[in-house]
């Protein structure tokens, strides 16, 4: 995985219509994207994976669709208008914005980078007899560097626990920080800048009138959850899925479609007993690994990272992280979350959210586990692992995306093999036969294996021939992405052979 991956990635998208850079005629806006034809496909076909998972699957879970708009006080009580904050600092010469953690995070990874250097040359010198472990823990040269490294972290870690921003500029002043772009260490003051977008609300002028950008779409959960507790009589534990756009002000968005400034999250908040919430945490941190697991992205492309340090509501926290082409990061998070959300909003709005338990007679607020993925960083994970280069036997390349075939934009492509002799009849026959349940081209341009190519390079499972003989045995010719191979299947079988190749019912099973 590398750099060069993230750069064709990129360009692929563009040029086969899954991501376009927003409003690029105008040059584009940085860290805004578009989904494009076979993205929005991709996309859709990823939430209804989720969507199925989630809420289909389990008896106990409804999905609702809040507005983006919230009342204002929402954010007050969630802590978000205190506490969403991210510590950035300007560079005075250039007028560039960082994020100090980042700036300081990159320092810190330039040293290790260093490390991985002298590891990389020891492993070739001492080949299969190197230990990496024993060498980075006996080496000079590496040691220094991780104890520096620790240092900083630990210095960096303890000025942001105790709110002391002079200090973190001061270490960034100490380290040497330039500005990554022009080299000037003239630098402002650090401050807090909260990553929620402000709009006004249409007839209300003054500060009364400011309302956000939802920053995550678990609080429209939050205020429903009597609603839906009341008018779906649910019984504990019971969860509520959501999936939709959010938006966070990030100071530097970057790395494609992995940080944006608008995005869609998928999650869910998974109401329980009291005293159960450690269960239901464990459930569905393997829950939603396996989740992942079965789309076959790749062995050892998932890890978990299990959070030392917790939010202040958070009793237990993990991250799902994938191994993008930048290295393994967040793609998911499963947060135990206590009550601290419903009591805030009670408190705040002074309305009782409490279950009462029938079992027990009682009245509490439930506990709340949560699991929220970013709709675009599966997207992009999807996409980055399925990216593939081959050199095929005949030593023709061609490049193929090995989308998991129920999340492909286009299931199959239907070719009749000549633009003549009746065979484009039959093959719009053949479409109609299967469009209605699946996104099915029809291609009847260039010479076939031109046509493969096409479909490879858009992750297309199954190409479907129509030749002459289909005119007189009602059977087409089926060509697997994958292996290549290509079988004859009647017409009459070809929905069942589709479904079972491109249903969800495969990654289910
Ligand atoms: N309600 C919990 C919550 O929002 P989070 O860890 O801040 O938790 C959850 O976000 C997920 O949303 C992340 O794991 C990530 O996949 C996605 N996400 C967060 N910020 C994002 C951004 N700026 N761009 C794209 N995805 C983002």
């Amino acid at each position: 995985m590398s750099d060069d991956l993230l750069k064709k990635v990129i360009s692929h998208a563009k040029e086969y219509g899954f991501v376009f850079p927003s409003s690029e005629i105008y040059d584009g806006l940085s860290a805004a994207y578009d989904y494009g034809q076979l993205g929005a496909e991709l996309k859709n076909n990823i939430k209804h994976y989720w969507w199925t998972a989630m809420v289909r699957m389990h008896e106990n879970i409804v999905g609702i669709d809040a507005s983006i708009f919230m009342h204002p006080t929402t954010w007050k009580a969630s802590g978000h208008v205190d506490a969403f904050n991210d510590p950035l600092i300007d560079n005075k010469d250039s007028k560039k914005r960082y994020r100090a953690d980042v700036l300081i995070e990159d320092h810190i990874e330039k040293i290790e980078a260093k490390n991985r250097k002298d590891v990389e040359k020891a492993a070739k010198r001492f080949g299969e007899a190197f230990n990496e472990a024993e060498f980075r823990s006996t080496n000079d040269r590496v040691l220094k560097r991780q104890e520096e490294m620790d240092r900083i972290n630990e210095a960096f870690k303890t000025a942001m626990e105790a709110d002391d921003l002079a200090a973190v500029k001061a270490l960034i002043e100490e380290l040497g920080i330039a500005d990554p772009e022009t080299g000037s260490r003239n630098w402002t003051d650090v401050r807090q800048f909260n990553l929620m977008f402000k709009t006004e609300l249409g007839a209300v002028s003054g500060d009364s009138g400011i309302i956000y950008l939802r920053p995550e779409t678990a609080q429209g959960i939050f205020v429903n959850y009597l609603n839906v507790q009341k008018s779906g009589r649910m019984k504990l534990p019971f969860g509520i899925a959501q999936i939709g756009k959010a938006f966070r002000n990030e100071i530097i968005a970057r790395q494609f479609i992995f940080r944006m400034r608008e995005f869609e999250q998928m999650e869910m908040q998974f109401f329980v007993k009291p005293g159960t919430q450690g269960e239901w945490y464990e459930y569905w941190k393997a829950e939603r690994l396996k989740w992942h697991k079965a789309l076959g992205l790749g062995e050892n492309m998932h890890r978990y990272h299990d959070h030392v340090k917790l939010a202040h509501y958070a009793d237990a926290a993990c991250d799902i992280e994938f191994n993008f082409p930048m290295g393994f990061k967040e793609l998911e998070g499963i947060h135990s979350r206590t009550d601290f959300d419903l009591r805030q909003h009670e408190e705040y709005s002074g309305r009782k959210l409490r279950y009462f338990d029938p079992e027990t007679q009682e009245s509490y607020i439930p506990y709340v586990v949560e699991t929220s993925i970013g709709l675009d960083r599966m997207f992009l994970a999807t996409l980055s692992a399925a990216y593939q280069e081959e050199t095929l036997e005949d030593g023709s390349q061609r490049t193929v995306l090995r989308i998991p075939a129920a999340l492909a934009p286009v299931k199959a492509a239907v070719l009749p093999l000549l633009k003549k002799d009746g065979l484009p009849e039959k093959a719009r026959e053949v479409l109609n036969l299967l469009q209605l349940n699946h996104n099915v081209q029809y291609d009847e341009k260039d010479a076939i294996g031109r046509r493969y190519r096409r479909q490879d390079a858009i992750g297309t499972p199954l190409c479907i021939t129509i030749d002459h003989d289909t005119l007189n045995d009602e059977a087409v010719t089926v060509r697997d992405r994958d292996a290549m191979t290509q079988e004859r299947v009647a017409i009459a079988d070809l929905a069942a052979v589709v479904e079972k190749k491109v249903g969800l019912a495969t990654l289910f099973a």
